[in-house]
């Protein structure tokens, strides 16, 4: 949700910069803008659009600067328009900000500085900021980065900031509360961002910033002085390697990072089970996990929250923990949980999934666990993120960079990383006999190969993706662990083609939108061989029998359904537990293939971001 880029050093920083935004634009993309510094003054060119048109605006201009600023925007307050575009500049022009996040009380102070003879160009609430540094800065006398620091103090919201003055033209101030910021140190120069991404083809050495901390950042000094916003009282950085590989971020000859994170799942499951499961012994160790095991194993229940397609992990993940280890499991919404006065035990377990960690809501929801005595555990893929660091236990899922917004290989990862923990469970708990849980273990082991069996169905999907591309409406129904499968298939669909798509537990489907079905109405079925598939079938009858159109993910030599269907694609044979592995490959390859034909901007579709750091 924004994405922020800031470079001082000895290097021209307009390039830097924008390749830093093009790299972040995932998290946002409806405006772009730098401010550049130095001794020809401020700069800020900014523009509504992608980074590219920002590209074209700035041509012949001036972009000179060896420290600057840089921002992709997803907008929150104001429209998105050239004015709102960040950066945005202080009164007298001598301050530039950029900002991720929402300033709260930016009415009040906009308010205030309004009477007091300020005027604002934007609707936006990062102006305000701006504004108030300079209001300080002239009010207290003080230099520019202690007065970024004395304004965030009157600041009640969520931020990343990086800021730029033309009175310090070698410094670059950084803040974070809430959102992400990462600075990266290379020789004689930094550059900072909203995720390691734009840092790591610079240098390997990073410090994240922590909550509540800021950053003054001097062209020359071996180190960023690391303080906090409350107190000002400085303290060493804690600087760190970064994991991922550069490759991870190029699309290696696919033509959209959806279509290349699709097919690079057969890896990455491998990935997230590397080192943790022994398919020949059956055990499972999850090092993340370990210092509160025994505590988890012991469990009456557990609360997983989550947002968007980690949440339908999540219900993957009650399916799983509630069958294999027989532990009481409730999924829910993040958005919803921090708000309904949930009732949290001391000692109860909460689990946040979140691909990037940052999710506002999701990490609202484990604070609030936090604060009521639970244990807060997390799954997520992004290392060093907000909830990583918040929550005093967890596994990464390692399914690598996603850059693509429609999470596809994220969403594998956390349904593996889950898998495990409740296979994990079971051992401990004898919920299961030790014969059958050695059986799971290699047939969970099995996925990767069968996932990459399924992704053969590639040509089947593009086919029938032509049929689904002329629909305006489709409905995804699934039972039992491939009813979270179907609800997933729909969020993908209209997430990249803006095709109105509604995910259904099939037996529900009598209870009211079985009203909606008639010849122009579609229904995809996920009917993999499940101990539901006879009701299934009873479901596609229903649909056939109101003149719908029915496609149908079904087993390799399961015919009979396959016969019942306009259309099917066949997925291999794998446990009734582990299907939501295999299914929900044609389902990402079908969305895939209709955003191509709709030509929809597949990687950043209209009005999405990657990571919402916003409520
Ligand atoms: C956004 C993304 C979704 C994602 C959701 C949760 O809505 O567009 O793809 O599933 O956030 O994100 P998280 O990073 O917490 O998994």
């Amino acid at each position: 949700m924004c994405g922020i880029v800031g470079y001082v050093g000895k290097q021209e920083a307009y390039p830097l910069i924008i390749g830093g935004l093009r790299r972040l634009e995932y998290r946002g993309y409806d405006s772009a803008g730098v401010a550049l510094g130095g001794e020809k003054g401020l700069r800020v060119y900014k523009r509504r659009g992608k980074v590219d048109d920002l590209e074209t605006f700035v041509e012949k201009k001036d972009v000179t600067g060896t420290i600057g600023i840089g921002h992709t925007r997803w907008a929150t307050h104001g429209v998105p328009d050239d004015r709102n575009a960040h950066p945005h500049l202080s009164h007298d022009a001598s301050i530039a900000v950029v900002h991720n996040g929402i300033i709260e009380n930016f009415r009040i102070l906009k308010t205030d500085m309004e009477s007091r003879g300020h005027t604002f160009l934007s609707d936006t609430d990062t102006e305000v900021v701006a504004h108030l540094i300079e209001d300080v800065r002239n009010a207290a006398g003080v230099p520019f980065p202690e007065a970024v620091r004395l304004a965030l103090k009157e600041v009640v919201g969520a931020y990343a900031i990086a800021a730029i003055s033309a009175d310090d033209p070698d410094t670059l101030v950084v803040a974070r509360k809430g959102s992400p910021l990462v600075i990266g140190i290379g020789e004689d120069e930094y550059l900072v961002a909203s995720d390691a991404s734009p840092i790591a083809e610079h240098t390997r050495r990073v410090v994240y910033l922590d909550d509540g901390d800021m950053a003054v950042i001097r062209c020359g000094a071996e180190n960023p002085e690391i303080m906090a916003i409350d107190d000002g009282v400085s303290h060493s950085p804690a600087i760190r390697e970064i994991e991922f590989k550069l490759e991870s971020l190029a699309k290696e000859g696919y033509s959209h990072f959806m279509e290349k994170e699709i097919f690079e799942q057969p890896k990455t499951i491998r990935d997230s089970m590397r080192g943790r499961l022994n398919p020949k012994t059956g055990e499972v160790k999850l090092g993340g996990l370990s210092d509160y095991f025994n505590k988890l194993a012991e469990a009456e229940r557990i609360v997983i929250v989550a947002c968007g397609t980690s949440f339908y992990a999540g219900i993957l993940g009650e399916y799983l923990i509630e069958r294999i280890a027989g532990v009481h499991v409730e999924v829910e919404y993040a958005s919803e949980y921090r708000y309904r006065h949930p009732l949290i035990r001391k000692g109860d377990f909460v689990f946040a999934i979140s691909q990037s960690g940052e999710t506002a809501d999701t990490l609202a929801a484990i604070r609030l666990a936090k604060e009521a005595g639970a244990y807060a555990f997390g799954i997520c893929n992004v290392v060093g993120s907000s909830i990583a660091r918040e929550t005093v236990a967890g596994v990464y899922t390692h399914a690598g960079p996603e850059i693509g917004v429609a999470s596809t290989k994220a969403f594998t990862a956390q349904v593996t990383v889950l898998s495990l923990i409740a296979l994990a469970l079971a051992r401990r708990r004898r919920s299961l006999p030790e014969a059958e849980l050695l059986r799971l273990a290699k047939e969970l082991d099995s996925v990767p190969d069968k996932v990459a069996a399924a992704l053969e169905t590639r040509s089947a999907c593009r086919e029938l993706a032509e049929d689904i591309s002329q629909l305006r409406d489709v409905y995804y129904l699934g039972r039992g662990v491939c009813y979270p499968v179907a609800l997933e298939g729909a969020l993908k669909l209209k997430e990249v083609s803006y095709i109105h798509a509604e995910g259904y537990p099939a037996g529900e489907m009598k209870h009211g939108p079985i009203a909606l079905i008639d010849e122009n109405m579609a229904v995809v079925t996920v009917a993999p061989l499940t101990e539901v598939h006879d009701k299934i079938l009873g479901s596609i009858q229903e649909v056939k029998a109101r003149k719908g159109k029915v496609y149908a993910i079904v087993t390799e030599g399961d015919t009979e359904t396959a016969a019942l269907a306009d259309r099917s694609v066949a997925i291999p044979q794998i446990d009734e537990l582990f299907v939501p592995f295999v299914a929900v490959i044609p389902l990402q390859l079908i969305s895939y293939f209709v955003a191509v034909l709709l030509g929809r901007d597949v990687d950043r579709p209209r009005n999405l971001a990657k990571s919402v750091t916003v409520e």
